[in-house]
Order: C-alpha cells, then sequence, then structure tokens
C-alpha cells in the first residue's frame, strides 16, 4: 500500500452497471484530498482471473470484487486474511511486493456500523440468521470485537453448523463463544440481532422462531431499502428498541477497502447520508 497521489482502481462483478462503489470511493477519495479513479468493469465467468492479473500488471491500485466474484478472487489472492478464509470469498484484492493480497472486509464494515449505532459487539449476545456466504463474512470480526456470543441459525442447520467448525479449525480459543441452530432454535434474550439472509418476511419468506429482543437491542438487516426492510418491520413488532438496515454496512466495507488501499480510514457519515437521500429520492 501507498499514499500515492492518484490511483486506479475499480470494482468488478456481473451485473455490475449499479455498482455504489464509485459514488463512494469518489467521496471517499475527495474528502481526504486524493485523486482516485474509480471504475466498474463488467467480467464474464471466464475472463475473471486475467482481468485481475492485467489490471494489477497495469498498475491498477486496487479492486473490490463483487457477486458472483468473490469465491474466485478468494482462489486467486495468495496472501488472505483469517476473516477472508473462513468466508472463502474476497472484496478487496491489492498488491503488495508482487504478491496479490486479499480480504474480506464485509465484516468489518457490519462492526464499525454498530458501534456508529452504538451498538459495539462487545460483551454482547448476538443472534444471526442465515449462514450463507453474508453470515460467513461477518462472523470472525464480531468475535474479534469482543461479542459475548453468537448464534447462528439458518433453514439449512447444518451450514450453520458447519462455519462453527471451520471456525473452530481455524480458531479455536472462540469455540466457546459459538452455537448453531434451525431457524426456530431462537431460546435466549438477544441483544443483536442480524439477518444475514437473502429472503425477506413474508409468506414465501424468512420463517424464524420469535425473538426475545433485550432492553436496548438492535435488529439490522444487512440488506437496504428506501423503506424500513420487511424484517426490521417485523423485529420492531417483536420488541426490537433499534433497527437498521445495510446501507451503513456497505458505506463502512467500502471505507475498509480504502484505508487497506491507501492507509488511512476516510469519513463516511456525509456519504452515507448522501446514498440514503437517493435511495429515498
Ligand atoms: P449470501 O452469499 O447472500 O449469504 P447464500 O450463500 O446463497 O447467499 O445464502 C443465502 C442465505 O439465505 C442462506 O442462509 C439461506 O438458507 P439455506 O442455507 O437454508 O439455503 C437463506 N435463505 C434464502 N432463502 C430463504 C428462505 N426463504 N427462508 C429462510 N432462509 C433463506
Amino acid at each position: 500500500m501507498n499514499n500515492s497521489a492518484s490511483a486506479r482502481c475499480a470494482v468488478v462483478g456481473n451485473p455490475i452497471a449499479h455498482s455504489l462503489s464509485p459514488q463512494i470511493h469518489h467521496a471517499f477519495a475527495q474528502q481526504l484530498g486524493l485523486t482516485v479513479q474509480y471504475e466498474r468493469i463488467l467480467s464474464d465467468e471466464d475472463g475473471f482471473a486475467n482481468l485481475v492479473r492485467e489490471f494489477f500488471a497495469a498498475d491498477g491500485h486496487g479492486l473490490n470484487i463483487t457477486v458472483p466474484f468473490k469465491e474466485q478472487a478468494f482462489a486467486l489472492a495468495e496472501q488472505c486474511s483469517p476473516r477472508a478464509r473462513l468466508a472463502g470469498a474476497v472484496n478487496t484484492l491489492w498488491m503488495d511486493k508482487q504478491t496479490l493480497h486479499g480480504c474480506n472486509t464485509d465484516g468489518e464494515g457490519l462492526v464499525y456500523d454498530l458501534i456508529r449505532l452504538q451498538a459495539h459487539p462487545k460483551n454482547k449476545r448476538i443472534l444471526i440468521i442465515g449462514a450463507g456466504g453474508a453470515a460467513r463474512g461477518v462472523v470472525i470480526p464480531l468475535l474479534e470485537a469482543g461479542a459475548q456470543t453468537i448464534k447462528i441459525i439458518n433453514r439449512t442447520p447444518a451450514r450453520a453448523s458447519q462455519i462453527i467448525e471451520d471456525l473452530n479449525k481455524q480458531l479455536p480459543q472462540f469455540k466457546k463463544h459459538l452455537i448453531a441452530g434451525d431457524l426456530q432454535d431462537t431460546a435466549g434474550q438477544w441483544d443483536i440481532v442480524i439477518n444475514a439472509t437473502s429472503a425477506g418476511l413474508g409468506t414465501t419468506g424468512l420463517a424464524h422462531g420469535p425473538i426475545d429482543y433485550s432492553p436496548n437491542s438492535l435488529a439490522y438487516d444487512m440488506v437496504y431499502g428506501a423503506k424500513p426492510t420487511a424484517f426490521m418491520q417485523h423485529a420492531q413488532t417483536q420488541g426490537a428498541q433499534h433497527t437498521a438496515d445495510g446501507l451503513g454496512m456497505l458505506v463502512e466495507q467500502a471505507a475498509s477497502s480504502f484505508a487497506i488501499w491507501f492507509g488511512q480510514r476516510p469519513p463516511t457519515n456525509a456519504i452515507r447520508q448522501q446514498l440514503r437521500a437517493q435511495l429515498q429520492a
């Protein structure tokens, strides 16, 4: 990483036309007085690895990777952080001393957003609903931030158990903080409840058991939208004190990528507020 005054970055995905990443990173760069050229790159399945190699061979500074290439990016990276290894997915790539490095900044982004919302994970009892890629990406940062308990519940409970098994192999010191279950297995009282599924609520959507929210609790949906999500609305009826959607996480994971590439974490409030206004327009 260097603090070069001018740098070329991009987000690679398919589809990619609606990615907010260029807007977010340009706002960061402007706030920090850096000149960053950040573009969207559409890739096809077979061309991804070459595209990445060529980008860095042409002195590209950093890449964000989105659906459906995060797993390919993980396979391509020569050095990966533990959180990227557990996720099996990478959303940030950069070159350092001829080595391609990969990290997954989603979890750190979530932790920063929880802190902003005055729900620091330290000593919190956290229920994660879902055990796909989105859940995998956030478990280690939540544990490292000091979560007291994390229960992962999923429609297919074996996927939740598998995350814990994988984590135990990688970081056994966290074993005592982790539990897995099915969607009805909501027993306990929860300070933070995170929807990490791709399902909305409703007749064909997410059907989890009743949740006992603690006083001052937060229900957090990783998805975001123009209005409160179905999960957030349902959480309020179940007694969640606060609710939030994942727009803040989107901005914070971008800030974490930016910090990796440029060595300084940008302020996030202005761009988050701008995006919120845009969403609601
Ligand atoms: P992502 O990378 O977005 O996490 P994923 O790996 O496909 O995508 O995971 C999707 C998650 O949403 C999973 O936890 C999935 O549950 P299963 O593992 O049982 O498939 C969950 N999910 C999707 N649709 C759901 C539904 N209708 N009800 C409950 N959970 C659902």
